[in-house]
């Protein structure tokens, strides 16, 4: 990956930065150090060449599957876990079970793309997903802790049910989390339509309003000082 060998973000940010060491001192300091080179975060269109042409558009979109079907920690802990081989096996399971009998849920299961699925099933060695999105280790997130207070997915991540490819939709910096810590309104809505990413509260004057009643109602204040996101 050429993006590797860019190094101009940490020279800008440089100032701001040396300020923020002389603060934090220590240990903790050279944990920052490390991590503000990494490219991942700022990579927005960020698509590595996955071991299985897996489709959110197809699975998602098409097949109306939730998110939460295949991601099922998203709303429980801070990580939303890439699903296990079991999940998949749901359906591309393999066309005959253990004692010969053929499987009514094999779809595709000859299908060249599923091999990697096939063998990480046989041998219990989970599939090597690349992983796409990626904050700094000196950055604490949470997926319930936005999930459960009713900002959506798409948010965050885009349109995945429309992408063939999942790709990182936004720049995740640090301005991107206080732009929507500062001011939350126009991505709250109804907790139940968190993974429904074509849903939409009708205008922007809708969602306004919709989201300062919410806000109001569940009295949803998201923080600002440092301490909540670099503990
Ligand atoms: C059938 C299972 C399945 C469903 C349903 C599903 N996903 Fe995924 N998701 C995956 C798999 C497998 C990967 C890893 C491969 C890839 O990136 O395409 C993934 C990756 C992702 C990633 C990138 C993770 C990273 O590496 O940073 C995001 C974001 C994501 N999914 C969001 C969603 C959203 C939002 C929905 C609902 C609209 C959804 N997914 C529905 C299986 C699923
Ligand atoms: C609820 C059932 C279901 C689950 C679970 C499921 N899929 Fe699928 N998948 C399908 C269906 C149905 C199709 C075929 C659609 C078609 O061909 O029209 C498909 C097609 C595919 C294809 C295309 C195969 C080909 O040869 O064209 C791939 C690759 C794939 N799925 C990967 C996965 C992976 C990886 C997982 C787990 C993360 C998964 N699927 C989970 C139902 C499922
Ligand atoms: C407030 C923004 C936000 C929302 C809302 C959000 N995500 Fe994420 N997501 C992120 C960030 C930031 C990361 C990178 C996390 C990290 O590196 O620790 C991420 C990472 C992921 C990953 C990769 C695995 C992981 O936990 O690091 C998956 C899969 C994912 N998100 C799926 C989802 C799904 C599905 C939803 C909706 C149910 C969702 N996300 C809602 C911001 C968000
Ligand atoms: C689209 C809006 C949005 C974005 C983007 C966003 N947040 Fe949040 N965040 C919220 C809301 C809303 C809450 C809930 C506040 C509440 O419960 O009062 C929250 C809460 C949190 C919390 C508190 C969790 C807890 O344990 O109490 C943390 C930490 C956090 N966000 C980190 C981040 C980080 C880091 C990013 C950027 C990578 C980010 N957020 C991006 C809206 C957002
Ligand atoms: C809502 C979450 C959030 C809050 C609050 C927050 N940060 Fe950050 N911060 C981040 C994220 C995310 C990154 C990583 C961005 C990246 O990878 O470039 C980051 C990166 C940094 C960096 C590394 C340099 C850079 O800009 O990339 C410094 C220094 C920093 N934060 C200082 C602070 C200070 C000082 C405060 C309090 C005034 C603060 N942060 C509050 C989320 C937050």
């Amino acid at each position: 990956m050429s993006q590797r060998f860019l190094f101009p973000r940490w020279t800008n940010k440089f100032l701001a930065l040396l300020g923020f060491l002389i603060l934090a001192g220590g240990a903790y300091a050279s944990v920052l150090f490390l991590g503000v080179t990494s490219p991942e975060t700022l990579n927005t269109g960020y698509r590595p060449l996955q071991p299985i042409p897996f489709s959110h558009a197809l699975h998602a979109g098409e097949l109306k599957m939730d998110c939460k079907y295949c991601h099922v920690s998203v709303d429980k802990s801070a990580h939303s876990q890439i699903p296990a081989t079991q999940t998949c096996i749901n359906c591309h399971s393999p066309k005959t079970g253990a004692n010969g009998a053929p499987k009514l849920s094999a779809i595709h299961s000859e299908s060249p793309k599923l091999k990697p699925l096939r063998e990480s099933w046989r041998t219990g060695e989970s599939v090597d997903w690349v992983r796409i999105h990626r904050l700094p280790d000196y950055v604490y997130f949470n997926h319930s802790a936005h999930v459960n207070r009713g900002v959506s997915c798409v948010s965050c991540h885009g349109r995945v049910d429309q992408m063939e490819v999942v790709h990182q939709a936004k720049n995740q910096s640090m301005a991107w989390c206080l732009d929507c810590h500062r001011n939350p309104e126009p991505h709250l809505r109804p907790v139940d339509q968190v993974t429904n990413l074509a849903w939409t509260a009708g205008g922007e004057k809708e969602q306004l309003e919709l989201g300062k009643k919410l806000r109001a109602e569940n009295n949803i204040n998201p923080q600002t000082n440092c301490a909540v996101c670099h503990r």
